[in-house]
């Protein structure tokens, strides 16, 4: 199993998680990150870290487009593992539904 992140993310990147992954397999794009599911060793510890509750396990229903998703970003950004500050409208976003078509950019982010 994996866990990956889901689009509770977009817009707001509290970057929280990256902290205290063990094996740095977070990636960033613009303005989200991503858990590479082939590096994720399922320790789940960044999972209560995140304030946006947007990383899940993938034994939940219907998570495989959300795996998917994880690696073909994870595979296309640069990898994270200092947190950083969270997006400036990160607040007014955070618990928006319909973020993926409104808000997801594909361009990568700076990695760090
Ligand atoms: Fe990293 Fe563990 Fe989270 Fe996987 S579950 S992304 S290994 S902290
Ligand atoms: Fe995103 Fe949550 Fe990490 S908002 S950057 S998955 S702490």
């Amino acid at each position: 199993m994996t866990y990956i992140v889901n689009d509770k993310c977009i817009a707001c990147k509290y970057t929280d998680c990256v902290e205290v992954c063990p094996v740095d397999c977070f990636y960033e794009g613009e303005n989200m990150l991503v858990i590479h599911p082939d590096e994720c060793i399922d320790c789940g510890v960044c999972e209560p870290e995140c304030p946006a509750d947007a990383i899940r396990p993938d034994t939940e229903p219907d998570m495989e487009e959300w795996v998917e998703f994880n690696r073909k970003y994870a595979e296309m950004w640069p990898v994270i593992i200092t947190k950083k500050d969270q997006l400036p409208e990160a607040e007014e976003r955070d618990g928006e539904t319909g973020k993926l078509e409104k808000y997801f950019s594909e361009a990568a982010g700076e990695g760090g």
